[in-house]
């Protein structure tokens, strides 16, 4: 994982040297797609999500489009949400055309974060959908080009988070996953399963992304390694979580716990509250929490400011 934060860095730093990405001052529009990691208006246990603190910090104006339970589309994960291709997309494109959204391409960057809808339960991990993570990741690579056809020019693609730590823990599965409790090999090879796709969707939607950067002229299109960071903060909880309870990465701050034995009865709620829940990675069982939206929007500020980032790189 360092050293691929380093390799990271040093092509940051060859694509400055190069010109390509965004300038400092540049930017003045924030336009957000995505899940539930990106919604502000549905934050969870957060009270501000990560878009809000990057458009504070950052000075720009901020376009929020991402919704809770997104999937990429409605064609691949057919699920009752807002999806990127069916649902946000089209509300953007009818705000571009009746003036809310015409924002100059050269001050707008976009950003999307994601594809855990697309991998996690009633979709391909129980092959609850007729596609694999081939598609899934096409289509998230492919909302760049919808909206490049459409005008916009510069581009911050999120990948996806690391899935292990969550899959991993049975004792907080059981606020959004409802499901009969589950024996830990089934729990484990759930696990390995995930973190298979997110590493195999993250490594595809990398070259794809390379790909497309290479035919779009005038575009610039970044790759902002969510995967790494969150794995940096599961190694290094001490460098990101402030809280004032122990630090913990494997628990939530809201977790919910049904009877140990399997037995059907009344979960049991935990909710951490105050400073101490800046000690948690994770708010619940599938969620970041408030003080790991900090950092990500920490840093996907100082990209829309033009700077180099360590788990950033332009391909453009
Ligand atoms: C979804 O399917 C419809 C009908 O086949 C098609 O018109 C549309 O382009 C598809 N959308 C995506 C994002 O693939
Ligand atoms: C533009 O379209 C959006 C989405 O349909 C709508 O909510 C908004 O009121 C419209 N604004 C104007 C000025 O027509
Ligand atoms: C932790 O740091 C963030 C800034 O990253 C700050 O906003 C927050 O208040 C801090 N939390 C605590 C409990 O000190």
């Amino acid at each position: 994982m360092r050293f691929l934060g380093t390799f990271a860095a040093l092509s940051t730093v060859l694509a400055v040297v190069q010109g390509v990405g965004v300038k400092p001052g540049q930017i003045c529009n924030l336009v957000t797609f995505g899940d539930s990691y990106t919604d502000v208006v549905n934050t969870g246990y957060k009270s501000v999500a990560w878009p809000a603190y990057t458009a504070g910090s950052a000075g720009v104006k901020l376009f929020p489009f991402a919704r809770s339970g997104a999937t990429c589309s409605n064609n691949i994960t057919l699920r009752p949400t807002l999806s990127v291709f069916e649902s946000q997309l089209p509300l953007y494109f009818e705000e571009n055309a009746n003036g809310t959204t015409r924002l100059d391409p050269s001050k707008t960057v976009y950003t999307l974060w994601i594809g855990t809808n697309d991998v996690g339960a009633n979709s391909l991990i129980s092959g609850g959908n007729k596609a694999s993570i081939v598609d899934t990741t096409a289509c998230a690579v492919n909302w760049v080009k919808t909206l490049y056809d459409s005008g916009a020019r510069n581009f911050i693609f999120q990948n996806v988070s690391p899935d292990d730590p969550i899959a991993a823990r049975p004792l907080v599965r059981c606020i959004f996953v409802a499901k009969p409790f589950l024996d830990s090999t089934t729990e484990h090879h759930e696990s390995v399963f995930m973190t298979e796709l997110a590493l195999s969707g993250n490594a595809l939607s990398k070259l794809m992304l390379k790909d497309l950067a290479s035919k779009l002229r005038g575009a610039h299109i970044a790759l902002f390694d969510s995967h790494s960071l969150f794995q940096d903060m599961f190694d290094h909880p001490s460098l990101y979580l402030n809280g004032t309870a122990p630090l913990n990465v494997k628990g939530a701050s809201n977790t919910c716990v049904f009877p140990l034995d399997g037995t059907p009865g009344t979960p049991v709620c935990t909710a951490t509250l105050g400073t101490d829940r800046d000690s948690f990675l994770w708010a619940d069982e599938l969620h970041p929490s408030e003080q790991a939206d900090r950092i990500v929007a920490r840093e996907i500020a100082s990209v829309i400011r033009g700077k180099a980032n360590k788990w950033t790189t332009w391909f453009s």
